[in-house]
């Protein structure tokens, strides 16, 4: 992969794909994992004499402009960790251009959820030319890992129109997971929950020739996922409110779940397994997260924005949790374990 150590920055416009896409809460971030894990590659930016840096990032999954999916939140709990930040609503034209106009040397600007416009999505030439038109853009970093799994226009497109090199983040993420994808020690186990069920069932069927175990819990769970193999356990009890909702897998369930974490040597865990957001929902979840992190016997990947910023918080409150690899990408990290080339990093390769 090109790095960002490999080009020269100084006096630049650089444009950079970050994946802000944090979990929030009633419009307030209760993460900023994703937002930290950027800051690296900005410095390193203004160190090497960029002229200006501009951000660009999707937030959640809109369908059109949707303000409570604004990435201006994003912006504020930015400009708590790096000076010299700034938002704008939009991410081309003559607005985008006068917030450009405005930056002094090495400042930042943080366009407008990129997701707005189909776009995106779409893979479109035409969108992301616009957005490199209004910004003059004169290099492309990639430094989202977790979208890199998504042929995107800011993902693949882009590199139609612009040198693109691998930011700091990108590169730490993949050198991480490629040493695991190496030499797994077995038994390893996957567990498997988090809200996003159709990404997920595919992916369960994926991994079964990379993993001894998977454990399924979360709303895949919940809705009634039927296991096709004798590998596969899915909760089978569940804690559910007043109205029969399923908010957290029960207590013979987190049993399973607990006896396939003793044994095993290499466990990635994705997707949290009830309402967590909910402490009254969050056991199942808490207790996966402290098992792992007190097993020094193994390896253990987290991976997934809310499953991450959920341990990260559980971290804050007991200091003897330690994981190996703590990864800011959900489906990006799992399918790169599964040794996919991601279309975001053939972009970084081409
Ligand atoms: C993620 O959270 O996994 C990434 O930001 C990608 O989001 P998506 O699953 O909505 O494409």
């Amino acid at each position: 992969m090109k790095t960002i150590n490999e080009t020269d920055i100084k006096n630049k416009v650089v444009l950079v794909r970050v994946d802000y896409n944090v979990p929030m809460d009633g419009g307030k971030i209760t993460e900023n994992l994703r937002i930290r894990a950027s800051i690296p590659t900005l410095e390193l930016l203004r160190e090497k004499g960029a002229k200006k840096i501009i951000l660009i990032s999707h937030l959640g999954r809109p369908e059109g402009r949707d303000e409570k999916l604004s990435l201006k939140p994003v912006a504020e709990e930015l400009k708590k960790l790096i000076s010299g930040a700034y938002f704008v609503n939009e991410v081309s034209g003559e607005k985008v251009e006068s917030a450009v106009k405005a930056l002094k040397d090495g400042e930042i600007l943080l366009l407008e959820n990129l997701r707005f416009f189909d776009g995106e999505e779409g893979n479109s030439d035409e969108f992301i030319k616009n957005i490199i038109d209004a910004t003059g853009a004169e290099i492309f970093i990639q430094d989202g890992f977790a979208v890199l799994h998504r042929a995107h226009a800011s993902t693949d497109a882009v590199k139609n129109f612009l040198p693109v090199y691998a930011g700091l983040l990108v590169e730490k993420e993949v050198k991480n997971l490629e040493k695991i994808l190496k030499n797994p020690a077995g038994p390893v186990l996957l567990i498997i929950g988090g809200a996003k069920v159709e990404d997920k069932e595919p992916l369960i069927e994926k991994f079964l020739d990379k993993a001894d175990q998977i454990a399924v819990g979360g709303k895949i769970a919940a809705d009634g996922y039927k296991a096709s193999n004798k590998k596969i356990y899915v909760a089978e009890d569940f804690d559910e409110n007043a109205k029969g909702d399923k908010l957290d897998i029960g207590p013979v369930s987190t049993t399973k779940f607990a006896g396939f974490i003793t044994d095993a040597k290499t466990i990635i865990w994705n997707g949290l397994l009830g309402y967590a957001e909910d402490p009254a929902y969050a056991t199942a979840s808490t207790i996966v997260a402290e098992m792992m992190g007190e097993k020094p016997d193994a390896e253990t990947i987290i991976c997934g924005g809310d499953t991450t910023g959920f341990v990260e918080n559980l971290m804050k409150e007991h200091e003897n949790l330690n994981y190996s690899l703590v990864s800011t990408g959900g489906g990006a990290a799992l399918e790169f374990l599964l040794g996919k080339e991601l279309p975001g990093i053939k972009a970084i390769r081409s």
